[in-house]
């Protein structure tokens, strides 16, 4: 996801900076994405570094994101973070956060002072990378309480080539979890080896 959602936003004229948990695991994105071609311009940088940018995307796993937003909390104040986990239980079976909650929920309740947004979640990474899924751009589903915030992930998303499309209030990130896990386990239904993609059209 750090390689699909970096590589729009070099496309898209952007600035990158990776954060791996050491220097190889990040100057292996790096590379990758510089062969990219994108417009902007790409770094590395390592877990525990300050964090450069206005916009940090959690591109873990939610346990992960869990830790980081935990270590983090004061470096995120004030920054829009965006959450694109599917906080899936082992069996791909359920989500693991509370019934009336989300993983951007329980994220944003540690650290309160960041600006939070779900997003990318819908969207697979195969699917970033492309750009696309079917020929058409991929809908890319934003849920947060800051305007602001989601504005600029809306940002994001449109330089990149795809289509942003806003979906409401924090609250509304359970519903894209769960979207989220309902289009993992229909894989194999649609036979689509995660290459589809959650559009809206009409
Ligand atoms: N893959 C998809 O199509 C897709 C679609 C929608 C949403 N998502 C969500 O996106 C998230 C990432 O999925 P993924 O498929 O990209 O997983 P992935 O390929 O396993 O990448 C996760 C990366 O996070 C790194 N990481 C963990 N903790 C870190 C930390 N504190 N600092 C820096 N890096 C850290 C891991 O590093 P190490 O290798 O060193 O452990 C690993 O490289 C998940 O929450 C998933 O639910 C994925």
């Amino acid at each position: 996801m750090a390689r699909g959602i970096g590589k729009r936003a070099l496309a898209g004229g952007h600035d990158v900076t990776v954060v791996g948990k050491n220097s190889e695991h990040a100057d292996g994105a790096v590379a990758a994405l510089r062969e990219g071609n994108g417009n902007g311009s790409v770094d590395g940088a390592v877990a525990g570094d300050s964090l450069a940018g206005d916009l940090v995307v959690l591109a873990v796993y939610y346990d992960d994101a869990r830790a980081a937003v935990e270590a983090l909390r004061d470096d995120l104040a004030g920054k829009t973070v965006v959450d694109v986990t599917n906080p899936v239980d082992e069996s791909f079976d359920g989500l693991v956060v509370p019934p009336d909650s989300s993983a951007t929920q329980e994220l944003a309740k540690a650290a309160p002072d960041a600006r939070f947004v779900k997003a990318f979640n819908t969207t697979f990474a195969s699917t970033l990378q492309a750009g696309e899924a079917g020929g058409q751009p991929l809908d890319v589903l934003i849920a947060g309480d800051d305007e602001e915030a989601k504005a600029a992930v809306a940002t994001l998303v449109r330089d990149g080539g795809l289509n942003p499309v806003d979906v409401g209030s924090q609250r509304r990130a359970r519903e894209l979890e769960a979207l989220g896990l309902l289009h993992m386990t229909i894989q194999d239904e649609l036979g689509t080896g995660y290459g589809s993609a959650v559009k809206f059209v009409g």
